[in-house]
């Protein structure tokens, strides 16, 4: 059988200044179809996905909409036609309510009327409850956790009923459970004849839900709108990087001899951890494992003085740590936190690539901040740009022009030159793409061998075994217990999820 596709993007160039971000890339979609785009870090995904919804306008190129040329001046001409959208990046007010930023839409459009807020809110629930997002409509978006927000903007676009429907990285800052009632939501809208689009960089995700792919390589086709059937993870990892995937490196690391330099003790915090006994040694890369809200971001948070310690106590190399503040925290006792939200808790986005890689380096490098020239920056800096291949036309190129991944690298490469003596990561390759992930690991692991201590949070347990010398288990804001590395990653999994599933109240640690 014959289907004409709905959308045909043909031959589509767009130039930045001094990027070539899409070279001539073509793109089909046929209805009923999950489509994925798939492609590494920089690769133009997220420009074709503007250019097709009216955010930018091609150099060069066609669009062509049931077999008709389109042009789309604005957002809002590709919405009228039936285009959908999920950006990469957060869109929402965050002073609006959820309800008015769900339907902004057409609110804008109805702005002479007065708004009928009953409605707005009944309305907005129905697409929450879609996704079994639980909140109040007539909550303001900044009240939200980050995966919430996610749910909102997915909310958002499935109000308009798109016939065509883009999503960027959409299961990015989701649990596997939203993932999967995502997944269901999608499913439907494909037997309802909708045509998706998936971008993700979780390759058992794109596996999963799509029947189509198109794979871009540094703004061209490495393949082009072809039946997903038959490929699996390998393949499509051949056709993003040219290659086969490394396979993890986990090697023995003993540091049993070595000092240790964080200790918790007993502790209790205020956003309700008990019971907290844990130690990192000097040069040891320690995981910490847990479903989802386990409480592992906030013990990380708790450590860095911005929830309240209650009682029981934190050593630092020894010495009882009083930590109120995060700047207590980097400067009196050099720990370091990537935070799980890079995007928003982690950059500048209006400065330049340079100035968001020195920040956390400006006292290490000049005792004290400001004053600091350029070159001395970019000395400290650049060696973990490049390992991490941060693909920038130049250091002085805004932070906000790059592409996603590209930013979340840099968040993270100016930890790893802080030259902090612990370093917690939060869920370190959520968005970057599964080759820098391989070089972020090879990167974790020289920083410990070089003697710093490493706390990795990782969701992904096979990330957590290819990394960790030792992983806690923590499970509703406790510790389950212990495993520690011996390599073979069936026997490592089925002892941690062993502890997770083991009845909490009864935990014993070490
Ligand atoms: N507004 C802009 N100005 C300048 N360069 C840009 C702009 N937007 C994108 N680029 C560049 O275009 C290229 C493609 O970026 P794009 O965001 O499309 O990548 P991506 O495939 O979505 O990557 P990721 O997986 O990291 O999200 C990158 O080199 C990026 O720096
Ligand atoms: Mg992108």
């Amino acid at each position: 059988m014959d289907v004409t596709p709905i959308f045909e993007a043909k031959n589509i160039v767009k130039t930045f200044p001094g990027v070539r971000a899409l070279k001539g890339v073509s793109l089909s979609l046929l209805p009923g179809s999950v489509h994925a785009l798939l492609g590494e870090n920089g690769a133009g995904k997220s420009t074709l996905i503007k250019v097709i919804t009216g955010v930018h306008r091609q150099t060069s190129g066609q669009l062509l909409l049931n077999g008709e040329e389109v042009s789309f001046g604005s957002t809002h001409d590709a919405v009228a036609k039936g285009i959908g959208v999920v950006h990469q990046e957060r869109n929402l007010i965050p002073r609006f309510s959820v309800a008015e930023n769900i339907h902004l839409e057409q609110l804008a459009n109805s702005w002479l009327r007065p708004v009928n807020y009953t409605a707005l809110n009944q309305s907005a629930r129905r697409w929450l409850e879609e996704l079994n997002l639980d909140i109040d409509p007539a909550m303001p978006v900044s009240d939200l956790s980050v995966a919430q927000m996610q749910l909102v903007e997915i909310a958002k676009a499935l109000s308009l009923q798109s016939r065509v429907l883009l999503l960027d990285e959409p299961t990015a800052s989701l649990t596997s459970s939203e993932a999967a009632n995502l997944f269901t939501i999608l499913r439907r809208l494909r037997d309802n004849g909708a045509s998706l689009v998936f971008v993700s960089h979780k390759l058992e995700e794109v596996v999963e839900i799509c029947d189509r792919v198109t794979v871009l390589r540094d703004g061209d086709n490495a393949t082009e709108s072809r039946p997903m059937a038959g490929l699996g993870r390998q393949d499509l990892v051949q056709m993003m990087i040219g290659r086969a995937e490394s396979g993890g490196t986990w090697r023995k690391r003993d540091s049993a001899a070595q000092p240790v330099v964080l200790q918790l003790k007993d502790l209790a915090t205020s956003v309700g951890h008990k019971d907290i006994s844990m130690n990192v040694r000097k040069g040891e890369i320690v995981g910490l494992y847990g479903l989802v809200g386990a409480g592992r971001s906030e013990l990380a948070k708790a450590i860095m003085g911005r929830f309240r310690v209650t009682s029981g106590t934190v050593e630092v190399a020894g010495q009882t740590a009083r930590i109120t503040s995060v700047a207590d925290a980097i400067h009196k006792y050099r720990l370091g936190y990537v935070s799980e939200d890079r995007k928003t808790e982690g950059l500048i986005l209006p400065h330049s690539v340079l100035a968001n890689a020195g920040v956390p380096i400006w006292r290490k490098l000049s005792g004290f901040l400001g004053g600091l020239r350029d070159s001395t920056v970019r000395r400290a800096v650049s060696p973990y740009l490049e390992k991490l291949e941060v693909k920038t036309p130049s250091l002085a190129q805004t932070v906000g022009n790059l592409s996603g991944g590209n930013q979340q690298k840099i968040s993270v490469a100016k930890w790893l030159a802080a030259g902090v003596q612990l370093l917690i990561v939060d869920e370190p390759s959520v968005g970057i793409d599964i080759k820098t992930k391989a070089y972020l690991h090879d990167l974790l692991r020289e920083l410990a061998d070089s003697g710093t201590s490493v706390i990795v949070i990782s969701s992904d347990m096979p990330e957590i075994i290819a990394l960790a010398d030792r992983i806690v288990v923590m499970n509703d804001y406790r510790i389950q217990g212990e495993v520690a590395n011996i390599g073979t990653y069936d026997t490592m999994s089925q002892a941690i999820m062993g502890l997770i599933h083991r009845d909490p109240h009864r935990a014993q640690v070490a």
